[in-house]
Order: structure tokens, then C-alpha cells, then sequence
């Protein structure tokens, strides 16, 4: 059933969202919490009527995600509801580690900074405005970790119920970060892919009645969270767009809608229209995406993960043939690193720059590292490198420690050679 969503009460709680869109045929649909497109099963994803938008309005708002408002399905005062308002986070000049590789021009976009430490809070809070809308009670994912902190969180903040769905086995630190916040955690015996089947039978039975799923049900809102982090990169760029970047993948969707958000700014002349090449980034043990590029295929064949980058381990990726299709329309490529590399690019990201990521942002620092090393980056464009989460995240996948323990005297420091 397609309708045309004009009603003035959808406009006003969603700002400048118009309908639902189908991304293979194209066919609209009112802003309900539904995903899927009737006619061909394709995602769904927010259409806009942008109103006209200006550098000034965005520089004069909030300083987080809600400066953006009027490029996002959210109403005109969301930064006054309860979220937990992430977001510009700092664009960090990396001079050391660009001279380490050669590179005349990095900056780094460090996500670990927001709220939950990871970039999940972005995509959580427009899902969260959206499960208000709609009424749910309950917040909840499927999640590979990140995702679970981020909704736990989120769902104090804003009075909703939580219930959120884990592999087995995953990061201490990752589940600590999803309990504490008093929501129920539940670890299912499976992958993460097992997890996001056993969701999806949830959305249709009585059980799951009154939930709002961030990345099933309410997947299409949730999505647009990640354009943030285009406007932001352009913004603190001077309104420029970066000629490189380099994006982790798990699902795709945030490096499809990094895209959706530049193509944004660039349709609203907020930025010039220049060519920008986007580079995926997967973990060898889990790169379904990587390794349909190196065949040249058009078609994601599903893997079993088997990878210390748990946060990016999903083996049948929703977004992943959208991913094929930016890399290839802008002259990037999608790369796989293995584990050994990943922790490598941990400890030069963390040497070189102070930042300690997760095994995400490991996977595209050895990317980019691959990258300029195989002569396939060009090392005179001005490059953007993600790093979606903390290190602290991860602890075990470093073995970082102290150089030496020594009595409290100035003769046993100098006398363990450290004077
Ligand atoms: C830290 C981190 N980075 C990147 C991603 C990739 O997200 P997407 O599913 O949008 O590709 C995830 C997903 O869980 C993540 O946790
Ligand atoms: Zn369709």
C-alpha cells in the first residue's frame, strides 16, 4: 500500500522527511516503522523536502548531531527530548601518522568520544525520535555490540523499556557497557547474523508487540543518523568534502549513508561538487563485501565471521551491494586486512596520534595503511580515516603493559635503566 505521506502531523515530527522510499524501485511509502518495499523486498530508506538550509543556521545550532536537524527526520525542537545528544566529535589533524605513511594531507574522525564511545549513539538517536513517534515502549537491536551500549543508554535517557539481542562471547567490556544501564541483555548462541534472524520473527509475534527494533523495524531512521558524521567531516573541513576516505563495514549502512549525507550537502550547495573516492574497510575473517569486490561480483555471498573485530562481524550484510555500487562510482574499493594488521594499525594509531580505537578503527588505520602501501590511495589527496569506537572497548585484542616495576627510589629507576 502506497500512500503519499504529507500529513501534517508526520511533517511536523519528522521535519523535512517526506515518505519512506524504496532504494531498488523507487516506490514511496507513509513514515510508518516499516522496512522492507511490498512490491520488490527492497531497504527502505528517508526522502526528503528540504527546505532551504544554510552553513549559518547549522553553525548557529547545538554542538552535536542537532545542528543538523533540518537535514534529518526529526522535529524542529528534538534538542530539547530527552537523548543523549552525540555528535561533532573532534576531526583530527593525524600530521604524525600521515608523515609515517606518507600521506601529505590525514585527518582522523574520532567516534570514541561520543556518548556510549562509539558512533552508535548517532544512529540511536534518530531511531529513538522515531520509536517516540510511533509509540513503542521498548528499545531494542539486534547488535554486535556497540549498538546494544548505545540503545541501553539511550533508552534510560529517554524512558523507554530495553531489551537488547548479543552474540554469545562477545567483548566484556561491550556487554558490561549494554547491562549497565538496567535494560535486558540477551545473548543469543549464535552469530550476529543468527541474532538478526531471531529479531525479525520477534517483530512479528505478540512477544515482540510495542518494540521499536533500531536497526529492523525502525532501520530506515536509524540509518540517516550515520549522514551526521558527513556533515560533520564537510563542516570541520572548512565545507569542503575530502577527496578520501576510509570507511569500516559491517551491515554498509553507515558508509552508505556517509555517501547519501555528502551527495546531500553537495544537491543543497552547502559544499562544492568535487569528485571524492570512498574506501570500505572489512576484517579479512569477515569480509563478504571485500571479497565480492576482488571477484567483481554484484552479490554479497554470505560468510561465517571469524575475526577479533567482533563490532564489525556481521557475515550477510544488509547494505553490502550499495557499498559495491559507491565504491565503484566513485573510484574507491572495498579492502579486507587480517587480525595481525588489525592490532598493528591499533598501536600506530595510538603511537603515532593518542588515539586508541577498537578493532574497528584498527581495521580502516590498516586499510588505509594497505592502501598507500599498494600504491592504491593517492598519498597527495586530502584523506578522512573513521575510527567508530574506543579501544577500551577492546582491551584484550592489545597486550599493552608497563615497561618496568621498580621500588620507589631514584637508585632502582636508574638502576632498571630507565633513568
Ligand atoms: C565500532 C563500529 N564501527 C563500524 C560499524 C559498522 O557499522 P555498519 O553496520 O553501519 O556498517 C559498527 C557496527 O556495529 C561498529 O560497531
Ligand atoms: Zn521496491
Amino acid at each position: 500500500m502506497a500512500i503519499a505521506a504529507t500529513e501534517p502531523t508526520s511533517v511536523r515530527a519528522f521535519g523535512p522527511a517526506a515518505a519512506l522510499s524504496c532504494r531498488e524501485c523507487g516506490e514511496r511509502y507513509d513514515l510508518t516503522p516499516r522496512f522492507a518495499c511490498e512490491f520488490c523486498f527492497g531497504p527502505l530508506e528517508v526522502a526528503y523536502d528540504f527546505g532551504a538550509v544554510t552553513r549559518a543556521d547549522i553553525e548557529s545550532g547545538p554542538a552535536n548531531i542537532w545542528r543538523y536537524r533540518h537535514l534529518l527526520p526529526v522535529p524542529e525542537n528534538v534538542a530539547e527530548l530527552p537523548n543523549m545528544n552525540p555528535g561533532l566529535t573532534p576531526l583530527v589533524k593525524a600530521d604524525r601518522l600521515a608523515a609515517e605513511l606518507g600521506l601529505a594531507s590525514l585527518h582522523i574522525k574520532d567516534d570514541s568520544g561520543n556518548p556510549t564511545h562509539s558512533f552508535k549513539d548517532r544512529v540511536v538517536a534518530i531511531a529513538v525520535e522515531a520509536a517516540r513517534n510511533f509509540g513503542f515502549t521498548t528499545l531494542s537491536c539486534s547488535s554486535t555490540g556497540n549498538l546494544a551500549g548505545a540503545v541501553g543508554a539511550a533508552a534510560a535517557r529517554a524512558g523507554f523499556q530495553s531489551c537488547v539481542f548479543i552474540p554469545a562471547g562477545l567483548e566484556e567490556a561491550k556487554v558490561v557497557m549494554a547491562a549497565v544501564y538496567g535494560g535486558r541483555v540477551v545473548a543469543i548462541d549464535g552469530n550476529y547474523d543468527d541474532v538478526n534472524r531471531f529479531c525479525s520473527e520477534l517483530i512479528g509475534d505478540p512477544a515482540g508487540e510495542g518494540w521499536g527494533f533500531v536497526n529492523v523495524n525502525l532501520r530506515p531512521y536509524y540509518g540517516e543518523g550515520s549522514k551526521t558524521l558527513a556533515y560533520e567531516i564537510a563542516e570541520q573541513l572548512g565545507w569542503r568534502l575530502p577527496e578520501q576516505i576510509v570507511i569500516p563495514i559491517a551491515s554498509g549502512s553507515q558508509l552508505t549513508k556517509i555517501d547519501k549525507g555528502f551527495q546531500e550537502l553537495i544537491k543543497l550547495g552547502l559544499v562544492e561538487d568535487r569528485p571524492y573516492k570512498v574506501f570500505g574497510a572489512q576484517a579479512t575473517g569477515c569480509s563478504p563485501v571485500a571479497q565480492a569486490w576482488d571477484k567483481g561480483l554484484d552479490v554479497i555471498q554470505p560468510v561465517k565471521p571469524d575475526t577479533i573485530a567482533k563490532s564489525l562481524a556481521i557475515g550477510n550484510p544488509a547494505d553490502g551491494p550499495y557499498v559495491l555500487d559507491i565504491a565503484r562510482r566513485t573510484g574507491g574499493s572495498v579492502e579486507h586486512v587480517g587480525d595481525d594488521e588489525v592490532v598493528e594499525a591499533i598501536s600506530l594509531l595510538a603511537r603515532t596520534e593518542g588515539i586508541f580505537a577498537e578493532t574497528a578503527g584498527g581495521v580502516t588505520t590498516g586499510v588505509l595503511r594497505k592502501l598507500v602501501r599498494e600504491g592504491r590511495l593517492d598519498p597527495g589527496a586530502e584523506t578522512v580515516v573513521l575510527n567508530t569506537g574506543d579501544g577500551l572497548k577492546t582491551l584484550n585484542a592489545v597486550s599493552a603493559g608497563v615497561t618496568a616495576t621498580v621500588k620507589p627510589s631514584l637508585k632502582a629507576f636508574a638502576e632498571a635503566g630507565l633513568a
